[in-house]
């Protein structure tokens, strides 16, 4: 059961692929190998998108992939590249190897901030990265899908000092899947993709703040879109989401917009919009589709 639900989102994912191959083709753009860039516990591998004119102080974003996938292959599948050659900004694409290519959100040494575990290589590729490039710390952005924003969440809570804000696509709270055996679809808890991990939003915020104890900075801000039909990672995931967020952040919800950005998708503004907002996508299964352009609005890029 667990390796068919596993493959059939692996399929879901290449027909993503494939819808945005027919959008006009971008040549496929060469990322560069980085071998070393610091303490790496669980053995990642890190590709970089460099756009040939890179501005002074360029913004950075770590976009996470997929379960199942790669760095290589979830920039394949989405236009960050193509648009860091005409904003200028680097992009840095991670892979896993381990766990059939899923983020670690379960272990304690990854959900804890210098834990040892895949948040730990995440947060030395960024400092790496800030260096290598002469990045404006102020400008370093977060990622992914699925496997991608359940870490993007992760990083958001370990490292919030590394990153200004998120925008990722079908994922779960920080600590949704806290001590289940695995992250993959063959070795985890069902209960966090079922949505039957339920918090209040200062029970959520309480276990975001565990994992960097003492830390009383800000948050990143945040944005996270879900489809009302994803029943892998299932739809209360984005509730629950937006309650970490919203006690994380200090702001309540205040209304919902229709139809935004497109018809069928309705944005959920929390305060005055600027700190966190969720997107519910009408008829959308599992893999919401990169709204590159948004992330990008959001980042403020
Ligand atoms: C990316 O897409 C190209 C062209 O479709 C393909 O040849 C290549 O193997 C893909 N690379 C990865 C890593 O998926
Ligand atoms: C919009 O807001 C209400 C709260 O008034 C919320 O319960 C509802 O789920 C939201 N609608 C959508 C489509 O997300």
């Amino acid at each position: 059961m667990l390796p068919n639900l596993f493959a059939s989102v692996v399929l879901v994912l290449g027909t993503a692929g494939l819808a945005s191959a027919q959008a006009p083709q971008a040549p496929q753009k060469a990322l560069k190998s980085i071998c070393s860039w610091g303490p790496n516990p669980t053995n990642l591998e890190l590709k970089v998108y460099v756009p040939a004119k890179l501005p002074p102080r360029p913004a950075i974003i770590l976009a996470i992939h997929y379960c199942g996938g790669t760095g290589p292959e979830y920039a394949n599948v989405t236009e960050y590249s193509a648009l860091a050659d005409t904003k200028g900004f680097v992009v840095l694409y991670p892979t896993t190897n381990n766990d059939n290519h899923c983020w670690d959100v379960a272990s304690t040494r990854s959900l804890t901030r210098n834990g040892g575990g895949d948040s730990t290589g995440l947060a030395h590729m960024v400092r790496w990265a800030i260096r290598k490039y002469r990045a404006d710390p102020a400008r370093v952005f977060l990622t992914g899908i699925s496997s991608g924003c359940l870490m993007s969440n992760v990083m958001a809570a370990t490292y919030p000092d590394l990153f200004a804000a998120a925008s990722c696509y079908s994922g779960a709270a920080a600590g949704c899947l806290a001590g289940s055996p695995g992250s993959s679809p063959a070795t985890a808890d069902r209960a966090c993709g079922a949505g039957k991990v339920v918090k209040t939003p200062a029970e959520w915020a309480a276990v975001a703040h565990a994992m960097y104890p003492g830390y009383d900075g800000p948050y990143p801000r945040f944005q996270t879109w879900h489809g009302e039909a994803d029943d892998f990672v299932s739809y209360p995931n984005l509730a629950e989401q937006l309650k970490q967020w919203s006690a994380l952040l200090g702001v309540e919800f205040s209304h919902n917009v229709t139809d935004t950005p497109q018809e069928g998708y309705t944005k959920m503004v929390y305060g005055d919009g600027t700190k966190l907002v969720g997107y519910s996508a009408r008829g959308v299964g599992h893999v919401v589709p990169a709204h590159e352009t948004a992330d990008l609005e959001w980042f403020g890029l």
